[in-house]
């Protein structure tokens, strides 16, 4: 799978380390390997979603193991209902703490070779996340549009991140599966196909 150009929505090919459309509309590849895909013109503040001291806090918890446990049963969830997935996606992947766990996951269950795309509006999560996990794809863009093209993802995850369905419908396949997990009392997870209402 490749990307679609923020732009004007035709695919991006990858060309020494930039991605580009037909139309030259061009986004450089930056040395961490993530790519933004959030044009300026897109960008509603200088600095949108969680900024470097979040994302710094965020991941000093996760490292200390506290919600291995949601994660494990994300991936155990994603194991017991996706079968033959290949195009994987983290919406709102933050520093890609549980993008990572449900690649390693999956990667080794899945008959065929899989790909993970992380997004996230946050550029200091992105390059954080790229920097740390270099086998997945990361890119910086948003939840509300989404820079893949139509029914294009087996299965995604979105762990405590906002969304908007019609565009979890227009990327996801016939069939596909989408995990959500939600703050509340207790954890809720929430498992959908294709008909995400
Ligand atoms: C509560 S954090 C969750 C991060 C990650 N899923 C986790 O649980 O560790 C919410 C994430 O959503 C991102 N976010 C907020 N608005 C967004 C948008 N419009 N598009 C993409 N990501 C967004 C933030 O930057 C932040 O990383
Ligand atoms: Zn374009």
């Amino acid at each position: 799978m490749s990307y679609i150009c923020p732009i004007c929505s035709a695919p991006l090919t990858l060309s020494d380390k930039s991605w580009v459309c037909p139309k030259r509309h061009q986004f450089d590849c930056a040395k961490e390997g993530y790519v933004n895909l959030l044009p300026v013109q897109k960008k509603k503040t200088k600095d949108p979603g969680d900024n470097k001291e979040m994302m710094i806090a965020r991941r000093e918890f996760l490292n200390k193991g506290f919600y291995q446990p949601l994660s494990d049963k994300v991936n155990q969830l994603a194991v017991d209902y996706a079968a033959n997935v290949e195009t994987i996606l983290d919406i709102g992947c933050g520093e890609g703490y549980y993008s990572h766990r449900l690649f390693e996951t999956l990667h080794q269950s899945m008959p065929k070779p899989c790909a993970l795309y992380g997004l996230d509006i946050s550029k200091s999560a992105i390059r954080s996340a790229a920097k740390r996990y270099a086998g997945l794809h990361f890119c910086v863009a948003s939840v509300f549009e989404m820079p893949f093209a139509d029914d294009s993802i087996d299965l995604a995850i979105r762990i405590y991140a906002p969304s908007k369905v019609e565009e979890l419908q227009r990327v996801m396949k016939p069939g596909s599966i989408l995990i959500t997990v939600s703050p509340g009392a207790n954890a809720s997870f929430c498992i959908k196909g294709k008909n995400l209402q």
